[in-house]
């Protein structure tokens, strides 16, 4: 039986660029998620009878939602529900699974790589058709309707059960629990060669890879220890813990810093790799060097070709704009695209779907291509395995050979987290005000060549996104970027991108902090970040 429920609006649902983040406490509000759930379907049109996928990456409240949103979506008319086993998906094998069944579109519930627990995290997410996130245009629709919103439906049964595998009917539903993990093993298959990476596994080749208890400890077992035979505790922390086991599942040198060590110290494995929450971060680190998103994607692009899935060659190559200029220099010597797009995944769907791009990254540990409309944390570490085994070089080989081919970047991140939203909007306001007037200025000895507050013009939708954060040039080809998060969960953070180009490779080996002090300095100097924000030092540095 349908229910029709009297609601009246929350003011705080607007989705940021990874759908609506908010501590739990939040989601528990009576008629919250509900509300939010039915103005997603209120902006959606043509959905009857049609296809949702749903899961989550495991974390605390995924299974309550779960249950919400499959009542929900009978009582809105859908005709089936693909669920993923103990309600779980990570957020690439959602999109893969979207496609692969011509869905409707599909809803993730996770809040990334934020905790998890009865206090922390969670999150409501929609991807469309084409299997990525919802544009711009949806989210602006969801909200306007969260905040008129006066009733919600809901259909009436039980708790449908997550843990069988199996097709059923559920109230007007049919309702399909999946293995979450097969569809998108097959995938990698078809991409990678498995064979000739067990061969590398088989030679004595050592990797460690941490799951951060988050949902691609399944996904890796089965992936790196049982289809590619790497050996028994290769995959690590791989049961998905609605808390993440008390951790942050934020595969940083922070969060992840016990691998970084174990990488840097004698004995250490021959590669080492980390996910996320829901699976679509990683971080790569070679025996000895960390290496930075931005390189990771430059590096994966140049290589692509070597593995059976790319190896017709690339299309082009898109980054987001604070990323560094690293994959710029292979598309150029590649003679192929490159399209420089505003921070979050969503801006390179249109490129993919045009077939202008064919991988894609940022600098916050995300890579991806078009095998799915998400980035694609296991697909990275496959990739990197791939190219290892091909080419027989170490990790380390390879990064330094790549320097030494198209110069270095220098690149960092700093993060100011949770800074009053007063005082981070004064400090972006203040530069922004200054923009125009810097070109031509010196400071500490380099000249600023080009100041601006980034827009994109979207080539396929003629789109345009303002406002993407503010860009500092300097002759030489050093940068820096300014912006606010658009997914922290309390206050503001300011991040600040530091980036310097250094073709020399006598000096490619200096230690990035070192390397980058002055225009450190220099940012300092130009957005007075310490007198704002209060604090001497950033929150984090990646
Ligand atoms: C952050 C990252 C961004 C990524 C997003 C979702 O967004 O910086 O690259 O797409 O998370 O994973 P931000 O908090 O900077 O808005
Ligand atoms: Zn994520």
């Amino acid at each position: 039986m349908t229910r029709t429920v009297a609601t009246t609006p929350f003011a705080d649902q607007k989705p940021g660029t990874s759908g609506l983040r908010k501590k739990v406490p939040v989601f528990q509000q009576e008629n919250y998620a509900e509300n939010f759930v039915q103005s997603l379907f209120d902006s959606l049109d043509g959905f009857a009878g049609s296809t949702l996928v749903l899961g989550g990456d495991g974390r605390y409240f995924n299974r309550e939602v779960i249950q919400t949103v499959i009542r929900m979506a009978a009582a809105n008319g859908f005709g089936e529900v693909v669920v993923g086993l103990g309600g779980i998906l990570s957020t690439p094998a959602a999109s893969h699974v979207i496609r692969k069944r011509q869905a409707f579109g599909g809803i993730i519930l996770s809040a990334s790589h934020n905790p998890g627990g009865p206090h922390e995290d969670f999150g409501i997410k929609y991807n469309a058709a084409n299997g990525g996130p919802a544009p711009e245009k949806l989210t602006d629709a969801i909200f306007a309707r969260s905040k008129e919103i006066t009733s919600y439906r809901i259909e009436d049964f039980g708790p449908v059960d997550l843990d069988r595998i199996g097709r059923f009917e559920a109230g007007s539903l049919t309702v399909e629990v999946i293995d979450p993990v097969a569809d998108y093993a097959e995938l990698m298959e078809s991409l990678f060669d498995f064979e000739t990476i067990r061969k590398k596994f088989q030679s004595g080749f050592r990797m460690a890879f941490d799951a951060m208890h988050a949902v691609t400890g399944p996904y890796a077992r089965e992936i790196l220890e049982k289809r590619l035979g790497a050996p028994a505790g290769t995959a690590r922390n791989y049961v998905p813990l609605p808390d993440f086991g008390g951790h942050h599942p934020d595969p940083n040198l922070v969060h992840a810093s016990d691998l970084y060590d174990e990488m840097m110290a004698p004995g250490a494995p021959d590669f080492g790799a980390a996910s996320d929450g829901d699976g679509d971060r990683n971080l790569v680190i070679g025996k000895g060097i960390f290496i930075t998103p931005s390189d990771s994607l430059a590096i994966l692009a140049a290589n692509a070709h070597l593995v059976p899935g790319y190896r017709g060659g690339l299309k082009g190559i898109a980054r987001s704009m604070p990323t560094s200029g690293a994959a710029d220099r292979v598309a150029e010597k590649l003679g192929i695209g490159m399209y420089e797009t505003p921070t979050g995944w969503k801006f390179f769907g249109n490129l993919l779907d045009a077939g202008m791009a064919t991988i894609c990254g940022e600098e916050s540990a995300g890579t991806g291509s078009d095998h799915v409309r998400e980035k694609d944390g296991l697909w990275a570490v496959l990739l990197w395995l791939n190219i290892l085994a091909v080419r027989g070089q170490s990790a380390l080989d390879i990064v330094r050979e790549h320097w030494a081919t198209y110069g270095r970047n220098y690149y960092s991140r700093h993060d100011y987290e949770a800074v009053e939203t007063d005082r981070a909007n004064a400090l972006m306001d203040g530069l922004k005000r200054r923009l125009e007037s810097l070109p031509g200025t010196a400071i500490r000895g380099m000249t600023v060549s080009a100041a601006d507050d980034f827009a994109y013009h979207d080539p396929i939708d003629g789109s345009v996104s303002s406002g993407q954060g503010l860009r500092i040039f300097f002759e030489g080809g050093s940068r820096l970027v300014f912006r606010l998060s658009g997914t922290g969960t309390s206050g503001a953070t300011v991040r600040l991108y530091v980036e310097r180009y250094e073709p020399d490779p006598s000096r490619h080996g200096l230690d990035t902090q070192a390397a980058l002090a002055d225009l450190i300095a220099a940012a300092d100097e130009l957005a007075k970040i310490r007198s704002h924000t209060g604090r001497a030092a950033p929150s984090v540095i990646t």
